[in-house]
């Protein structure tokens, strides 16, 4: 595994085609879950500097955080609230330009002011979600959707999950 990370140049698939090899290379190692989704943030944020990146995980009937990196945040979300809430429900991924214009959002942080949501499938039901925050409008759209779900996938693929 290499020791340190070095950001990427280049434009949004640039760094995401770099980054992917190096997410596939940090975790195929690994089978445990929550260890290479604490990585997985801290890639993530490294690269791309968002406010914050994180999981939440399904327990009993809620979510529940999980690792992350960034500012505090808040630890437990109903299904169908907010932006996470509502990917779960919905088993899709949520791209929102505009917190303020998102019914219901949840805002851990007042910075956020846009965000994606790309749940976690295993075996036909969803486990958790990964929630990126950024303090930019407008940060993310289809290709980081599509980039993401592959970040996710090879999470998937790559840990036991309960
Ligand atoms: N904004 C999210 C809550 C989680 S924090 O952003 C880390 C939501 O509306 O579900």
């Amino acid at each position: 595994m290499a020791e340190t990370l070095h950001q990427i140049d280049g434009d949004k698939p640039a760094q995401y085609d770099g980054l992917l090899p190096q997410i596939v290379a940090l975790i195929s190692d690994e089978r445990d879950f929550v260890a290479n989704m604490a990585n997985i943030a801290a890639v993530l944020k490294t690269q791309f500097d968002w406010l914050w990146v994180g999981f939440y995980l399904v327990k009993d009937a809620q979510l529940v955080l999980g690792p992350f990196q960034g500012p505090i945040a808040c630890t437990r979300i109903a299904k169908n609230k907010g932006v996470c809430g509502t990917a779960w429900a919905q088993e899709r991924t949520i791209v929102v330009e505009d917190v303020n214009q998102f019914a219901g959002h949840i805002a851990c942080s007042s910075l956020s002011q846009s965000e994606i949501v790309v749940p976690m499938m295993k075996d036909g039901r969803c486990v958790g979600v990964l929630d990126v925050d950024s303090d930019v409008i407008a940060t993310f759209d289809q290709v980081d959707a599509d980039y993401l779900e592959q970040v996710v996938a090879t999470l998937m693929a790559a840990s036991d999950v309960d």
